[in-house]
């Protein structure tokens, strides 16, 4: 992706740029750094990298895969969620594509540690390092996949929204921050800055889909939010008057989510409304495992499903890779320039899911069959990807 005079031109869903360096014979190389995480992120993981490996060839895409250590495997094998060497390794790469990484909900030695060396962390302080402040989590019912969703077929179909979430500020990074003997404190920050910056990654992207933004605060009760509100109404006017902006309070979006989803196109929201709208919204297209996102920002993106490590369903064969599959699907599309892929992808997933799902979404596959049927679907050729790539060698 392209971070152009510091802010982010995610067009969320086209070419911004391309990196890698290009062979004699035309073919393009990329380092993609893998951190596949615990649980069933390597199983995810794994799956993504057999159906990357399948497809590059074929794309004129050579993907060198680096593992690097991260989350609660780290925490074991290295003491720290984040090694150095992973932060090291993330920012020489072209791209991060990652499972997920975390323990079980419930008491683990893990979620015993003090706050800065959880795992939790380790994905913050990865954000944070890639300078990712902007997360787009897309959330598409396919066409002819409505029967999937648990929402009548009626209301599910045409579902076709960019959630953008602000990723590396408010009350996930804000200080004080403690948790004491009789007092517990988050604080929920915005710069200016901040907010200007996601406002227009969010109005961009509406620009290239159909114009509409939803800004999703607390305004009514929060100061945080309604500076939130007051510099996006600036934005907006000084900007964008051709995208058409409106206002929702957190409480009536998650309602108006599920109850008319494709009122929606681009909603951009803070930090933590986004964590959880986007998990709601996943019951949109009918599991959490479907749903793919990009964090964008800095010269490196990080692709990543939305989805946690699920220890509940880990080594069952049960994990849906979808999720990591259409992450994978934006990393072509927005790291590598590699548009034709990225759509040779997403299509062999929607004819996988549309043949017989994974459990979760109601189907009789598990994560190797399904995978297979992926495999099955990828087009013997893609066009090759884009002739002249923008990004020079490294
Ligand atoms: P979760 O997303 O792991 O699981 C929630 C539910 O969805 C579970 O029932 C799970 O089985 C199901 N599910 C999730 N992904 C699935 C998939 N691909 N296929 C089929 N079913 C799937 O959320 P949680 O249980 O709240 O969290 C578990 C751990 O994951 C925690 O340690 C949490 O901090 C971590 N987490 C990590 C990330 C990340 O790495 N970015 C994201 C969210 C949660
Ligand atoms: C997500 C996760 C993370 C978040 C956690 C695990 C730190 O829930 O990526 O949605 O809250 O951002
Ligand atoms: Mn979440």
């Amino acid at each position: 992706m392209t971070a152009a005079g510091g802010r982010v031109t995610a067009d969320g869903g086209r070419v911004t740029a391309a990196g890698g360096r290009v062979t004699a014979d035309g073919v393009r190389g990329h380092r993609i750094a893998v951190l596949a995480g615990d649980f069933i992120g390597p199983e995810v993981v794994d799956a993504t990298l057999e159906v990357l490996a399948a497809l590059a060839p074929r794309a004129g895409l050579s993907l060198a895969f680096e593992r690097l250590p991260f989350g609660g495997h780290a925490i074991d094998t290295h003491g720290a969620p984040l090694p150095d060497a992973t932060k090291d390794g993330v920012l020489a790469a072209d791209a991060v594509l990652m499972g997920s990484a975390g323990g079980p909900v419930g008491d683990h030695p893990w979620n015993r540690l003090p706050r800065a060396l959880r795992v939790e962390s380790g994905i913050l302080g990865l954000r944070q390092h890639l300078g990712a402040y902007a997360n787009l989590r897309p959330v598409a019912v396919f066409e002819g996949l409505e029967h999937l969703s648990p929402l009548k077929p009626e209301i599910a179909r045409g579902t076709d929204l960019l959630i953008v979430r602000e990723l590396t500020g408010g009350i996930y990074f804000g200080k004080p921050s403690y948790n004491g003997p009789d007092r517990g404190v988050s604080t929920d920050v915005y710069e200016r800055y901040e907010v200007e910056r996601i406002a227009r990654t969010a109005f961009e992207a509406a620009r290239l889909r159909r114009g509409h933004v939803t800004s999703v605060d607390k305004a009514n009760v929060l100061d945080v939010s309604q500076f939130w509100r007051d510099v996006v109404v600036g934005v907006h006017a000084a900007e964008f008057p051709g995208v058409a902006l409106d206002h929702l309070y957190v409480d009536n979006a998650a309602m108006q989510l599920v109850r008319e989803p494709r009122a929606f196109d681009v909603l951009v929201t803070a930090n933590l409304f986004g964590d959880i709208l986007s998990d709601l919204a996943a019951v949109l297209p009918g599991s959490l495992g479907v749903l793919p996102s990009a964090s964008l920002g800095g010269r490196v993106g990080l692709y990543e499903p939305v989805h946690g490590s699920a220890p509940d369903i880990a080594g069952r064969d049960l994990a849906n890779p979808t999720g990591t599959l259409l992450s994978a699907a934006m990393m072509l599309r927005f790291a590598l320039a590699a548009p034709a892929a990225a759509a040779a992808l997403e299509g062999a997933v929607r004819a996988a899911l549309a043949e017989d799902p994974t459990r979760d979404l109601g189907g009789g596959r598990g994560t190797r069959a399904f995978t297979d049927a992926v495999l099955a679907h990828l087009p013997a050729a893609v066009e090759p990807a884009g002739s002249s790539p923008g990004g020079a060698a490294r």
